[in-house]
């Protein structure tokens, strides 16, 4: 053992990143910084979704990080993925967000959840970049409410017959295929709710007009309605009346996404006002030289640096659930609370440092106050993390 690894062992807690995470982590910067930064702007001013940018994501792996490489992934960890997550949002949010929906809300349900072929059929060109995936779980009536859905589905023989409206859903407007939560047995409850892979191109599905969002907008966001669509009983993911704990578990991954997705927003954020403070002249003297300045700096660093510690403790967690089953739920959304509402803290800060020029397009920092404005709501809000954190640390079944 060389005397660096001896060293580690006897201190028993280790916050260095491995070799590999290290060289993953500096080819993504690499990428995302020479890539995407610079369209970022373009795609945030004009809300087209950025194709050629996501297809270049795509040929990297970043669609399918922790896929396994026998359906076309990387065969990579949690820590990857968050890694990846935070690299990608700093250059570009919305860029960061497509891929979180394809790796965690589209990828990871069917791999836990999904049958062989559902997998090869599904995860495959996912993961690969020829298709892009989604998860629909909200409606306009119930958003929070998870389990107050009224999409029904009622099964005819080898098929199920979906009827409903889903609202929110990211990737919609690109999506060649969607797990979607349904209704098979109302009077059960969040007990009759089941998961379905819908395929967007088949009759019965149509999608409605684009949203036009605050932020994270070059990220594809629309309603979907399912008008007497027919799936086949072999697109049921999971059994019949599992779909709340599918998505429930799918939601447990995906809000360690998000706190990535906030801590690569934040970080960007804080760097921007770093450099801005040792630049910008006030009064004869650079402003990093007045206190006012220099305490909002430290405060966004150890803000930043706590939201990144729980962020990757969280996928530290998540890779480890892979192996002994134990939830997560209480990683994740502290995670996810934590770094969603430090980056709206660093983000407003960063433009009061910026002055008038943070509030001007011609700098990025608006864009950053703007899109990290949906990390405190997507994925569960804070009020719902502040729920879920509760109800696990009082070992409360409900707290409603
Ligand atoms: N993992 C596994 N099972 C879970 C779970 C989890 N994290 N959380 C709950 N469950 C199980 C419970 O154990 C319980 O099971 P049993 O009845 O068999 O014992 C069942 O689910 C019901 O649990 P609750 O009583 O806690 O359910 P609830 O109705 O009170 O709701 C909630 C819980 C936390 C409020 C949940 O509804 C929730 O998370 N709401 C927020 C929804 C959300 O995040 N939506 C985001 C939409 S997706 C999105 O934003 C994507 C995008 O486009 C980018």
């Amino acid at each position: 053992m060389s005397s660096e690894l001896e060293l580690l062992a006897q201190i028993g807690l280790n916050f260095e990143l491995s070799e590999e995470h290290r060289m993953f982590q500096q080819v993504v910067r690499e990428f995302a910084q020479k890539e995407i930064a610079p369209v970022a702007a373009h795609y945030d001013e004009t809300g087209e979704f950025p194709w050629e940018t996501v297809r270049k994501m795509a040929a990297m792996g970043l669609m399918g990080i922790e896929v396994p490489e026998a359906y076309g992934g990387q065969g990579l960890d949690a820590i990857a993925s968050a890694l990846a997550m935070i690299e990608i949002a700093k250059a570009d949010a919305a860029h960061s967000t497509v891929m979180s929906v394809n790796n965690t809300l589209f990828c990871f349900p069917i791999l836990t959840f999904g049958t062989e072929e559902q997998k090869r059929k599904y995860v495959t060109p996912v993961a690969t970049g020829q298709a892009m995936g989604a998860y629909a779980l909200t409606e306009p009536q119930s958003g929070s409410d998870a389990a107050g859905i009224r999409t029904r589905a009622v099964r005819k023989g080898d098929v199920y017959i979906l009827n409903g409206r889903k609202s929110w859903i990211t990737n919609g407007p690109v999506a060649d295929y969607i797990v979607v939560f349904a209704m098979t047995d109302p009077e059960k409850k969040h007990h009759g709710i089941s998961a379905f892979i819908v395929e967007t191109d088949r009759p019965g599905f149509s999608r409605g007009k684009k949203e036009e969002k605050l932020g994270i907008r070059a990220s594809a966001t629309c309603e979907i309605y399912l008008d007497n669509y027919e799936c086949p009983v072999e697109n049921r993911l999971g059994e019949e009346g599992e779909g709340f704990k599918i998505a429930m578990t799918t939601l447990d991954a995906g809000r360690v996404g998000i706190a990535a997705q906030a801590v690569g927003i934040a970080e960007a954020a804080y760097e921007a006002a770093l450099a801005w403070a040792k630049q910008r002249e006030a009064f004869g003297r650079k402003i990093g030289e007045f206190q006012a300045i220099q305490w909002k700096l430290a405060d966004m660093r150890v803000k930043l640096e706590a939201a990144r510690l729980l962020t990757l403790q969280a996928a530290w967690k998540r890779e480890r659930a892979k192996r002994t089953g134990e939830r997560y739920t209480l990683e994740a959304a502290m995670a996810k609370l934590f770094a969603s509402e430090a980056a709206q803290w660093i983000t407003y800060e960063a433009i009061q440092i910026h002055g008038g020029m943070g509030y001007s397009r011609e700098m990025p920092v608006e864009r950053y106050f703007r899109d990290a404005r949906i990390t405190t709501i997507y994925e569960g809000t804070s009020e719902i993390q502040r729920l879920v954190i509760a109800r696990q640390i009082l070992g409360l079944k409900t707290s409603l």
